[in-house]
């Protein structure tokens, strides 16, 4: 596994996009400049072979476009804002209405589809910076933003996040890899365990109710191992809504302060994965609107063949006042990290 750049594909304008591989010599991980995308990880199983955890897709077309964001790095403000609208200092912003001209989602996809511009690659380690002017996407504030990518001595890809505005604004930055850890076929039988005790359920159109509602005795409980498929398909009516898992987990523990928050893991490949990191809250969705496509290395992209562990302050945060908030002064610098450990049984 070498550590290299390579030219990866061309955009519809004709800007060339390109790939960094970082390694520690055992997995390795596979970054383009578009989007901050994190489009492979290669992780080894119990007998040494070989497989790339991540769903995406072969040729760079589809990453210009694809509504499912999938590796990509989210921001400024990841998940939904109700409305599109949000308030700070008494003043009313309205942002992009990216999702059925009703909803922001994801900042409207600025920070997922434009090119970052790489500040440093090693061996190891790579870090893109990306500048959106003062009410773009009618967010407040130029924000300045950057992010390292590192393969850790224990196996991890390290995420790591800061950003400044010269406004007070809002800041919440995910990444949004879909995982597979047998490297192959549906995520339905893997285990997955989330350190939360709480959720927030939503309505209709996927915004939060306020509500933080404990997650005893219903299909939202991952305090113990469970099969993700197992209650997947039942009558609850937030998976019956969203169609499968959508939704935030209030993470136990204090916000920055880093701790491991989700373990996922495959049985048959006996591949393992931990999620650390200093935020309150992740979205665990199960890639419930992924249409049937072809996706990386001749495997097809389908509903349930991925899922996402979005690391983040709850959805919606702005117009929910008793959820930790995430405005941040001008000049105040947000920083944030995220960890996916692997190893093999
Ligand atoms: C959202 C999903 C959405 C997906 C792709 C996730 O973060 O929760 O509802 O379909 O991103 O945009």
């Amino acid at each position: 596994m070498e550590s290299l750049k390579k030219l990866f594909g061309k955009t519809s304008k004709g800007e060339e996009v390109y790939a960094y591989t970082i390694t520690n010599g055992k997995i390795s991980a596979e970054i383009l400049d578009f989007g901050a995308t994190l489009r492979s990880i290669y992780v080894p199983d119990k007998n040494g072979n070989v497989a790339d955890v991540t769903i995406g897709y072969e040729d760079f077309a589809p990453y210009e476009t694809s509504s499912a964001y999938e590796g990509k790095t989210v921001g400024r403000y990841a998940n939904r804002i109700c409305g599109g609208k949000f308030e700070i200092n008494g003043k009313e912003y309205n942002v992009e209405k990216n999702e059925n001209n009703i909803t922001c989602l994801h900042g409207g996809g600025e920070f997922s589809f434009n090119f970052w511009k790489v500040e440093n690659f090693s061996d190891s380690s790579i870090t893109l910076s990306f500048e959106s002017e003062d009410g773009s996407f009618g967010f407040p504030g130029k924000m300045e933003a950057r992010v390292t990518f590192t393969v850790t001595e224990r196996n991890g890809v390290e995420i790591r996040y800061s950003a400044v505005a010269d406004k007070d604004t809002i800041i919440n930055f995910t990444n949004h890899s879909y995982f597979n850890l047998a490297g192959k076929g549906d995520i339905l039988g893997h285990l997955l365990k989330i350190n939360a005790n709480a959720f927030t359920p939503t309505d209709e159109i996927n915004i939060p109710t306020g509500e933080i509602k404990s997650v005893a005795a219903t299909p939202m409980d991952f305090r113990e191992f469970k099969v993700i498929g197992k209650e997947i398909n039942s009558d609850y009516a937030q998976l019956v809504n969203a169609g499968g898992y959508d939704h935030n987990f209030c993470l136990i523990g204090e916000k920055g302060q880093i701790r491991a928050v989700a373990e996922a893991y495959d049985p048959e490949s006996e591949r393992r994965m931990t999620v650390y990191t200093d935020l309150p809250g992740i979205q665990l969705y199960t890639g419930n609107f992924l249409e049937r496509c072809s996706g990386k290395a001749g495997r097809e992209n389908y509903k349930n063949c991925g899922f996402c562990l979005e690391t983040q302050y709850y959805p919606d945060t702005p117009n929910q006042k008793n959820f930790p908030q995430c405005t941040f002064k001008a000049g105040e610098e947000y920083n944030s990290v995220t960890i996916f450990e692997f190893s093999a049984d």
